[in-house]
């Protein structure tokens, strides 16, 4: 039914009404976020969430590439966007554009995100003067966890007037819109005050112009990880804990299957059985 967005819908947004924006990995969660969202993200976290990785270092360009086809298969209307993996962007603006050109001709995506400030603001100016879309990510940036040397909040204090550059010159160099990553919110609310895009939040406050969550943390299918910015929507581990453990009772006490999920012989074949 409604026309598909696009990343300068996205960017017409500013100090509109909020963005919405979750990350989908598989076909039938794309779908799902499909009906109510703005942004869908296909994040890199996918490594941590559906691969059971330490961090999302690790996290390859076909893994991203594999799992965007899924995604798109399941989308609409929001508009897609591809995480750029650890490795597949930092070395020069033309690997960067090699990185992106296969992520958007494999997997149908309108516009990509990668990580970083300064350091890759050269890269974002290259690729959206080359017909990439892209979307920026600043603040904490998971990808550097071992130079963090873990995943605390970032700008409190000095390091703040570094954060609000960072967005700007994303901002500057051409991305649609901005993720702000773990933040105190007086420092969201001067980026989002200060650049002419989006800021797209995650532990960041709502001073930002749109929030993002990892789609499995608000359904509470992440197991026991509780971060204080994530809400959870749902307990589906906990409904998924009880429904496998009623199944497996079932199993043991023979009490499934039943008649209900039994073939008969109804087709009058004795030997044929209906597939
Ligand atoms: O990989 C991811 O899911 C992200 C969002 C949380 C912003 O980068
Ligand atoms: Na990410």
């Amino acid at each position: 039914g409604q026309r598909a967005l696009t990343p300068p819908d996205i960017a017409a947004r500013k100090g509109k009404t909020p963005l919405v924006c979750l990350t989908a990995y598989t076909t039938p969660v794309a779908k799902l976020v499909d009906e109510h969202c703005d942004v869908v993200l296909v994040g890199d976290s996918v490594g941590m969430v559906l691969h059971g990785m330490p961090s999302t270092v690790g996290v390859t360009l076909e893994m991203m590439i594999l799992h965007g086809k899924a995604v798109r298969r399941g989308l609409q209307s929001a508009v897609m966007v591809v995480d750029m993996p650890f490795g597949s962007y930092e070395e020069s603006p033309a690997q960067a554009f090699r990185s992106a050109a296969l992520v958007m001709t494999e997997t149908g995506a309108a516009a990509v995100k990668l990580e970083g400030g300064e350091s890759v603001a050269e890269t974002i100016r290259f690729l959206t003067a080359r017909g990439i879309p892209v979307m920026g990510h600043v603040g904490l940036t998971p990808q550097a966890v071992n130079a963090f040397g873990g995943y605390h909040i970032q700008g409190r204090g000095e390091d703040a007037e570094r954060i609000l550059r960072d967005a700007m010159t994303v901002a500057e160099a051409g991305a649609f819109a901005v993720v702000l990553e773990k933040i105190p919110e007086a420092l969201a609310r001067l980026i989002t005050q200060e650049i002419a895009i989006p800021t797209i939040g995650i532990g960041a406050s709502p001073a930002c112009d749109g929030q993002v969550l990892v789609v499995d943390d608000m359904l509470g299918l992440f197991g026991t990880f509780r971060p204080k910015f994530v809400k959870r929507y749902a307990e589906l581990a906990d409904a998924a804990d009880a429904a496998i453990m009623a199944y497996a009772n079932d199993v043991r006490e023979r009490r499934f299957p039943t008649a209900d999920h039994v073939f008969g012989d109804e087709s009058g074949t004795v030997s044929g059985g209906e597939g």
